[in-house]
């Protein structure tokens, strides 16, 4: 398991970027039911969706949003539902919560 990020470092419906290697990052993303980790990859072009900033949540205050084309994911299941790679849907990736610490399941 790789070690994400303490649980109280995270707030509802604001996206924490974590990087997993040089060339990869995951979003984390607490919404009110649970806590979501997708790959920080645009099904569409494969560009991470803060290409600018870590400012990923859209004007909605609820979708996800790629900094690039504008496509926006629902924070809760990763679907797209407006942009280039609406019906698409983003990585999402196991993880698991110990003693109030989040880790990926590898
Ligand atoms: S790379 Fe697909 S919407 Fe940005």
């Amino acid at each position: 398991m790789t070690y994400l990020c303490a649980l109280n470092e995270l707030s509802p419906y604001q996206p924490k970027i974590i990087a997993l290697s040089m060339q990869q990052s995951c979003i984390v993303v607490q919404t009110n039911q649970q806590v979501n980790v997708f790959l920080n990859q645009c099904p569409h072009a494969a560009a991470r969706l803060n290409f600018d900033s870590d400012a990923i949540t859209a004007l909605d205050g609820y979708h996800l949003y790629c900094q690039l084309h504008g496509a926006q994911f629902d924070p809760q299941t990763g679907y797209c539902s407006r942009g280039p790679c609406q019906g698409q849907s983003l990585t999402q990736l196991p993880c698991q919560i110990i003693e109030q610490q989040l880790y990926l399941v590898d």
